[in-house]
């Protein structure tokens, strides 16, 4: 295997709690997965990222860590894990997991000793300061919208959590804590994990504690923990650490801008690849803009064309699917914006169920959210107030639920999908039985037969792989079009990814080159390219230039 491989690779992510479920409790296993490794095989991907099935609490569904080197008991053992890892290297699959290493679970021992004294071991492995009740240490706040610190009595100090309060954050300015870090992560090294998505990761550093947020806008309120100064010597270490085993790396790190990222990834880089997460920016009712979807794409390809490299992705489990937030819920909205983003310069991942078209829930009570806060009680209740119908006050609450992406995955039309014998853990997409597994195998034209020639058309071509990113006919707010060159050879990849006719404005300089279609499945393919082509709804086309 070569040091490049990942650039012709393709990664499946898998969210094993609605992957499949073999023990008929309701709630997927890693035997479940080990079961579909021949499916994922005959997709053609080339590894899988499985979200994290460490012990936990599940607060935050198992982003919450109480012990990094066991196994929960729901989704198995290790012994499972080393079955799976088996399987997987005999079919030519690698397994990455993730690495949730800027918290743990407020129930993970060391936190329960943290908070248990002032001089104990481990005091210092969080961030701890010392104060009065109503009276936190600075105006930061969470992700969730409130204070970043929770008091704590029993030491009268608060602590910090950039997430849920249940979510302590581990405090890297201390080399004993890295350490023990990476005693784990050389732990899972020597199980045979082939490397992790890293979580959070642009988060490790903070800023002094006195330092006041003013900004409240954009970015502002989480300034003093994004990319802050002095993270670098975190990553550095890190990388010496992935590096020494040979590991796959992504990062999920926002904050770390477009023109920077290049230097955070590629061979100099921290990590592998890196997740950017503009692209999928939405409105208040999780709708996104077409345009800015295009923009932003361009322009991370454009910065990262240098010697970045970006894990290309539409869905993951914790926003809606891209079909019902982009598109119009269509399986022909699928296949354009799989078409879009699959031969993009990067690696591209595909979150389960998106090769089935996949399109989320419609909620019909409060109830069926798995992931219903206090907040979003009191946001119902005043939507209510406010004249809304029940129905409507449900749609706004529920538009951002990442239950959407959480359902289980749809295996065949059987009453619960194939994914469980049991009640599952979520309610599941009622077009199952539409749009499952068995159904898109049995249709030559399903999205699962496209997704299975993109990686295939990825696997065999050093254009795709190391061909710089041009885009044409920028700032289209419709169609997005580029090319990927390599010397002589090229290719030209349009998709219309709006529900309307479309035109899209081609130059000379490709005008005169003689093209070939490549068959993608198509309804129709395109006769002869002209200077504004139009292009259906969700029409797609890919082309290469004739040597
Ligand atoms: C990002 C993960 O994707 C998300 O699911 C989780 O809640 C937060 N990090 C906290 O770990």
């Amino acid at each position: 295997m070569t040091a490049d491989w990942y650039k012709y690779a393709t990664g499946y992510q898998i969210y094993p709690r609605s992957f499949l479920d073999t023990n008929g409790d309701g709630i997927g296993d890693i035997q479940g997965v080990i079961e579909k490794l021949p499916y994922l095989k005959q997709l053609g991907v080339d590894f899988i990222w499985i979200n994290p099935v460490f012990k936990s609490p599940n607060k935050d569904n198992g982003y919450d860590i109480s012990d990094y080197q066991d196994i929960n008991p729901e989704y198995g053992t290790l012994d499972d894990v080393r079955e799976l890892v088996d399987e997987a290297h005999a079919l030519g699959l690698k397994v990455l997991f993730d690495l949730v290493v800027n918290h743990t679970s407020d129930k993970h021992p060391w936190f329960c000793a943290s908070r248990s004294s002032k001089d104990n071991h481990y005091r210092d492995f969080y961030h701890w300061v010392e104060g009065k009740e109503d009276c936190p240490p600075n105006n930061w706040k969470s992700f969730k919208g409130e204070s970043a610190w929770t008091y704590d009595e029993t030491t009268q100090s608060y602590y910090l959590h950039i997430f849920d309060k249940s979510q302590p954050d581990l405090n890297w300015k201390n080399p004993k804590l890295r350490q023990a870090i990476y005693d784990m992560i050389q732990f899972w090294f020597d199980f045979g994990i082939d490397g992790f998505r890293l979580d959070a990761i642009s988060h490790l550093q903070k800023a002094a504690y006195d330092r006041q947020v003013t900004d409240w806008e954009g970015d502002g309120p989480w300034g003093p923990f994004m990319n802050v100064e002095g993270i670098k010597t975190y990553m550095t270490e890190l990388k010496a650490l992935f590096d020494a085993n040979g590991a796959l790396t992504v990062g999920e790190a926002s904050g770390v801008r477009s023109p920077e990222a290049s230097s955070w990834t590629g061979d100099g880089g921290y990590m592998t690849m890196i997740f950017e997460w503009e692209h999928n920016a939405r409105d208040a009712d999780n709708h996104g803009s077409i345009p800015d979807f295009i923009a932003v794409l361009n322009r991370w390809q454009k910065d990262m064309d240098p010697g970045g490299w970006c894990g290309l992705y539409l869905e993951n489990h914790d926003i809606p699917r891209i079909v019902q937030s982009f598109g119009d819920g269509s399986v022909a909205a699928s296949k354009a914006f799989a078409v879009a983003y699959f031969l993009l310069r990067g690696t591209p991942f595909i979150y389960q169920g998106q090769e089935i078209a996949m399109s989320g829930l419609h909620f019909t009570e409060l109830s069926q959210l798995d992931s219903v806060t206090v907040r979003d009680v009191k946001a119902y209740d005043s939507y209510i107030e406010k004249g809304l119908t029940p129905q409507e006050a449900l749609d706004k609450v529920s538009a951002w639920s990442r239950d959407h992406a959480r359902s289980p995955m749809q295996w065949d039309d059987s009453p619960k999908a194939g994914f469980t014998s049991a009640e599952p853990w979520l309610m599941l997409s009622s077009n199952y039985t539409e749009r499952n597994v068995k159904k898109a195998l049995s249709d030559k034209n399903s999205t699962f037969y496209l997704y299975q020639k993109l990686i295939a058309l990825r696997h065999e071509s050093k254009l795709i792989a190391e061909g710089h990113y041009c885009p044409v006919d920028e700032g289209n707010a419709a169609v997005f079009a580029y090319q990927r060159i390599l010397g002589d050879e090229e290719l030209l990849v349009m998709a219309n990814l709006t529900r309307h006719t479309a035109l899209l404005k081609l130059p000379d300089s490709i005008l005169e080159n003689d093209w070939q279609e490549i068959d993608l499945g198509q309804d129709v393919s395109c006769e002869t390219l002209t200077k504004e082509l139009s292009l259906p709804a969700y029409a797609y086309h890919v082309f290469e230039k004739r040597q």
